[in-house]
């Protein structure tokens, strides 16, 4: 080994021009690669002996970092103009265009059922999707042998245990759990994502969203619960819309009413989609039973209520006749795009 040697590569170094990346590559390899001729002096420094080591050593290093100092600044120096000449990429050409989503049909009626609620004064609660036991049957008064709490029901998480895990059945749970600590008057609806062991069809599915509303306070009257569902069937279906109860049953409410509003496609003549009656069925709903109100700790001689529960699927199929369930899942994109513009629109 040679100072020569040395000096000869700085020398080249210095001098060194390149016009493309390409060329920038092939000197790098030049002088670094593998075969390259400072990587060469580097292989026979090794052999030399020690004394030459200390003459050598310093020198050769700074003949490497010199040699990666250039390259580089040569790589960004050419920048872009050089990459045009990868073969098969065009920088002149337009990008891709990313295309905007839209909101799902789901959560648009889910907004919409939120603002008409902000507006009537309810606060939104929210509770966890994996519940237990307790709070899904036991606390809403559901009795021991209730078929909801049956295997083909209900999915369950953990058992063998008084309490098992399970994926809630209803947003009613999020009622116990806001009763339990939230301070009176309790006025909520609760928005969520609910499972139930169906076979998919075109009417059901083991996913779907409903909206639960607790209103409890002193003195509150069924005549409350029949003027704020109408309110809302008037404010999410059209000012003309017409509400009639049916009496029903849950465990959880009593009385216990289902709620229709008058088919606002038909306008009462009957169609297919009232199935000829002129009514379309939206919620189930009631006063909520003294017992459930003394399990979550609330007086039920000082304090009354109301409590109803929407299948959001079921709203947003009725709002733009949707005929199959199936359709919120598949996110097939045509047919979400037909909701992109739909936001405010009824
Ligand atoms: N939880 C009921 C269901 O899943 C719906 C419901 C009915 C909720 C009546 C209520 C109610 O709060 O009062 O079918």
């Amino acid at each position: 080994m040679q100072k020569q040697d040395i000096d000869r590569i700085l020398a080249e170094l210095d001098a060194l021009s390149c016009k493309t990346q390409k060329e920038v590559e092939e000197a790098r390899v030049r002088f670094l690669g593998k075969k390259g001729s400072i990587t060469a002096l580097f292989d026979e420094f090794r052999t030399v002996d020690k004394d030459l080591k200390k003459e050598f050593g310093r020198p050769l290093n700074e003949l490497k970092q010199t040699a990666q100092t250039k390259i580089e600044s040569l790589k960004e120096s050419i920048g872009g103009e050089g990459a045009a000449e990868v073969p098969g990429i065009d920088m002149s050409m337009p990008g891709d265009t990313m295309e905007l989503g839209s909101r799902h049909p789901v959560s648009i009626v889910r907004q919409e059922i939120v603002d008409i609620f902000r507006k009537f004064g309810y606060d939104v609660a929210e509770g966890p999707e994996v519940e237990d036991d307790y709070h899904v049957f036991e606390a809403l008064n559901f009795p021991p042998n209730h078929p909801a709490r049956d295997m083909q029901d209900t999915f369950f998480v953990s058992s063998g245990h008084p309490n098992p895990l399970l994926l809630r059945t209803h947003t009613s749970s999020v009622q116990v759990r806001t009763m339990e600590k939230m301070g009176l008057p309790i006025r909520v609806i609760c928005p969520g994502r609910v499972f139930r062991n169906e076979a998919i069809s075109a009417r059901a599915h083991c996913i779907f969203h409903q909206v639960e509303g607790l209103y409890i306070d002193e003195n509150v009257t069924f005549a409350d619960l029949r003027q704020a569902i109408l309110l809302f069937a008037r404010e999410m279906f059209g000012p003309e819309t017409q509400i009639r109860m049916r009496p029903s049953y849950f465990p959880f409410t009593e009385p216990s009413a289902e709620v229709d509003v008058s088919c606002n496609i038909c306008h009462g003549k009957g169609c297919n989609i009232c199935k000829g009656t002129g009514w379309l069925e939206i919620l189930g709903c009631g006063m909520v039973d003294p017992n459930v109100l003394e399990a979550s700790g609330i007086d039920s001689k000082k304090y009354s209520g109301f409590a109803f529960g929407m299948g959001l699927e079921r709203i947003a199929m009725l709002k733009w006749r949707v005929n199959d369930l199936r359709h919120y899942f598949e996110n097939d994109m045509r047919f979400l795009e037909e909701f992109a513009t739909s936001v405010k629109e009824f």
